[in-house]
């Protein structure tokens, strides 16, 4: 187990790494499911998802392709839809035939995944959508994922891939992050 003694940055842990393993293969096992006879595209939304979506693709036993997304609600990307930015588009054009499965590091507002989700709808036969974690109280736009890891409290979280100003990403499990770090 990791030692966070000594960083002070850190609250608690939320979930740990064997919790977070064991529901990856819970989810693994309802994407081979639910797309044994699809075409899957897996898409991760750098850079959050990373971990998560390594995890998660090893777990699958069906075969899937990898395509990877930079979206962000601010900045300036190369385009533009909505109110968010594409910074990296996934690298075919041809989608007509695929269906996606955008995985996501966590649902906070429900802005990005809500703007991105009809653009790729537009282009694939089939969008759904992925999260690690789920944040419904911070809802500002009606927004439900297909496939969930864990439900958590308002709260800001760090570790497995997420970030806090790009640190912490590669703590092992989901902690809290101590509010001194940011307020
Ligand atoms: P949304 O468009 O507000 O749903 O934004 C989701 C994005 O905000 C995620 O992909 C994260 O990059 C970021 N985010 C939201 N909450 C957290 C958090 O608690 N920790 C780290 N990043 C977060
Ligand atoms: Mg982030």
């Amino acid at each position: 187990m990791y030692d966070y003694k000594n960083n002070e940055a850190i609250e608690k842990v939320l979930i740990d790494s064997e919790t977070i393993e064991n529901r990856v293969k819970e989810i693994a096992r309802d994407i081979d499911r639910d797309f044994a006879d699809k075409r899957l595209v897996m898409v991760g939304i750098l850079k959050g998802s990373f971990i998560f979506f390594g995890d998660l693709v090893r777990n699958l036993t069906i075969p899937a392709e990898i395509e990877f997304m930079k979206v962000s609600s601010y900045g300036s990307g190369t385009v533009s839809f909505g109110e968010i930015k594409v910074s990296l588009d996934i690298g075919r054009e041809d989608l007509s035939e695929c269906d996606l499965l955008v995985v996501e590091d966590i649902i906070d507002s429900g802005k990005t995944l809500s703007k991105l989700v009809p653009h790729l709808a537009k282009r694939a036969r089939s969008v759904k959508t992925c999260t690690l974690l789920d944040k419904p109280e911070r809802r500002e736009v009606d927004f439900s994922t297909d496939y969930c890891g864990f439900t958590i409290p308002d709260e800001f979280v760090v570790g497995y891939g997420l970030d806090y100003d790009e640190k912490y990403r590669t703590l092992p499990d989901v902690c809290i992050l101590s509010p001194k770090v940011y307020l």
